[in-house]
């Protein structure tokens, strides 16, 4: 009997549910054509399990997720749940929790502009000849998304809130030596962010780093201050290898990181914990103006199911095979919505049938 590999899938809301859809189809052929012993269990997570269950993330949903080998998740949120108290918000009552529950500490969100795609992007193309390939690593446990005190204080005739960020060494440690890993597995750059000019958890955060980075006398470590980062980032991309951010900071460098490639629509994302245990999902959010459009960009999530092939099951060859699906498809001129500049641009269905065939011609 083949080795089973359970996926607990997390549709969500918004296009979460539709570019899943797609997602299911290349599942397929792993276990119909390569004969890989995949499981998949669905849950409910987000507004959809607010509607359903009254919470965000239900007991059977956490249950599920702890029970299998990976998570892949759609996204979650949505207007219709814009209006409840901030700790109630799909997103905030899902997915940090989950985050730390896991102990995710990891995030990594990769941002590769192809040569041959970079008129995707916003810049200028001369500034982007030769593409870029940018690994963002984004610490995400701790920092100012975790602290305590964390709330809006109104009392007597004093109103005002508090957050409070913490980093803790071992937190910086930790996710120090994944980056540094990484960098060895590419092009040896480490490039840390951080507002040690002003914050003391900035400070610790540079310090901590420069320790470790010993370590790796192989690989060349840099800082950059957090707003100088912003815009040597768009003025010059290439020059990037590994990103290194603190939680907060790596929420806007990957969003930055990831539009320069011309959509958020085709970015993946990565995060797990010290066992390797991972959660999966674009890093996109629900986008919910184009939601049951047919309109929605697929490639993020296909992407977030080759990285769980990767990382969780360890099966590089076919997560390779699934990028130059990816790649190839793109090559042969299919654009969504959101990467077409003229009005030829095709479904999400569409898009998710023309990378199933690209990916049974690499089979
Ligand atoms: C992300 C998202 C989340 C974050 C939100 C939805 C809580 O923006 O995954 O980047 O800030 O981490
Ligand atoms: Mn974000």
């Amino acid at each position: 009997m083949h080795k089973k590999y359970k996926i607990a899938i997390l549709p969500g809301d918004g296009i979460g549910p539709e570019v899943m859809q797609e997602t299911y189809k290349i599942i397929k052929i792993l276990q119909t054509k390569l004969c890989i012993n995949i499981i998949t269990s669905e849950y409910d997570i987000g507004g959809i399990a607010i509607e359903k269950h009254g919470t965000a993330l239900p007991k059977k949903t956490l249950l599920g997720c702890k029970k299998s080998d990976a998570i892949l998740l759609g996204s979650v949120g949505g207007p219709k749940w814009d209006t409840l108290p901030s700790k109630e918000r799909p997103e905030i009552a899902s997915l940090l929790p989950l985050r730390k529950y896991f102990n995710l500490f990891v995030n990594l969100r990769p941002a590769i502009l192809y040569k041959k795609l970079n008129y995707l992007s916003p810049l200028k193309t001369n500034n982007i000849k030769n593409g870029f390939d940018i690994l963002c690593i984004r610490e995400l446990t701790g920092g100012i998304y975790f602290g305590k005190p964390s709330q809006e204080i109104h009392k007597e005739n004093m109103h005002y809130a508090i957050d409070t960020a913490i980093y803790h060494k071992y937190e910086i440690k930790r996710i120090a030596k994944i980056a540094f890993k990484e960098a060895l597995k590419r092009k040896c750059k480490v490039t840390s962010i951080d507002k040690a000019n002003v914050l003391y958890t900035s400070k610790l955060w540079r310090k901590t780093i420069n320790e470790i980075s010993k370590k790796y006398p192989k690989v060349h470590l840099s800082h950059l201050y957090f707003d100088n980062a912003v815009m040597q980032i768009i003025k010059n991309p290439y020059q990037f290898d590994v990103i290194l951010c603190p939680n907060l900071i790596g929420d806007v460098i990957s969003d930055e990181c990831g539009i320069l490639t011309g959509s958020i629509g085709m970015l993946p994302s990565a995060s797990f914990n010290i066992k390797n245990f991972g959660l999966y999902e674009p890093a996109g959010g629900t986008a919910p103006d184009i939601q049951g459009k047919n309109l929605a960009n697929p490639i993020a999530q296909i992407l977030s199911l080759s990285m769980l092939i990767k990382h969780s099951f360890k099966m590089n060859s076919i997560s390779n095979l699934i990028n130059l699906a990816i790649h190839k498809t793109l090559l042969k001129g299919f654009r969504t919505y959101d990467i077409s500049n003229d009005k030829n641009f095709v479904t999400t269905e569409k898009m998710g049938n023309e990378i199933v065939k690209s990916f049974l011609e690499e089979l």
